[in-house]
């Protein structure tokens, strides 16, 4: 097997959406009151004890601003039947707060914006900030979760495409 020297950003692309991932929605609050909300897949999770997960915010994304001051983060792990909300929340042009219109949310801690009808949510605070390339690293320390198991199966992002995992289907 041969690997070809690496030239170009959109090859670079292509090769990582090989990689299947989940498909969360990340909503955040300042102290000020500010809200941000996105689409995310580079989620992960990153320590038990204590529980800290991780996920990857570009640095030219509008959310930035309110992301890196947030004084709480919500990840929302979305199912096949939010796929509406994913493509909502990955609109440019639209606020944080426009993002939100007609979701239906409502307050968690502090403030923090909820979504309806997810299966699993994640709550906490920003723990450390690492700046890499074009994006930022965002630790979180969560302190608040959801879960409410459901048959629906998870939104994935598979080629550049959203899908559902195969396992869902029976195949
Ligand atoms: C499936 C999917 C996954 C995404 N994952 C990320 C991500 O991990 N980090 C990120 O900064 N943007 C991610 N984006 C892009 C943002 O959701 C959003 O579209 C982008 O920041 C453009 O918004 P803006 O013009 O307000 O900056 C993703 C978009 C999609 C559709």
């Amino acid at each position: 097997m041969t690997t070809e020297p690496l030239f170009d950003s959109g090859l670079f692309r292509r090769v990582c959406g090989q990689f299947p991932t989940g498909v969360t929605a990340v909503t955040a609050v300042t102290a000020g009151g500010r809200l941000a909300a996105l689409t995310v897949n580079s989620f992960t999770s990153v320590s038990l004890e204590p529980a800290k997960v991780l996920f990857c915010l570009a640095n030219s994304s509008s959310s930035y601003p309110a992301l890196t001051e947030a004084e709480r983060i919500a990840i929302h792990i979305l199912s096949r039947d939010q796929e509406d909300v994913a493509r909502r929340f990955a609109t440019s042009g639209l606020t944080g707060a426009e993002r939100l219109e007609g979701v239906g949310w409502k307050p968690g801690v502090d403030g923090v914006p909820l979504l309806p009808g997810t299966p699993a949510v994640l709550v906490g605070r920003p723990d450390e900030i690492i700046t890499s390339g074009d994006h930022a690293i965002i630790l979180v320390t969560v302190d608040h979760v959801r879960l409410k198991p459901t048959d629906t199966p998870a939104l994935s992002f598979y080629q550049g495409r959203f899908t559902t995992p195969a396992t869902a289907t029976g195949e």
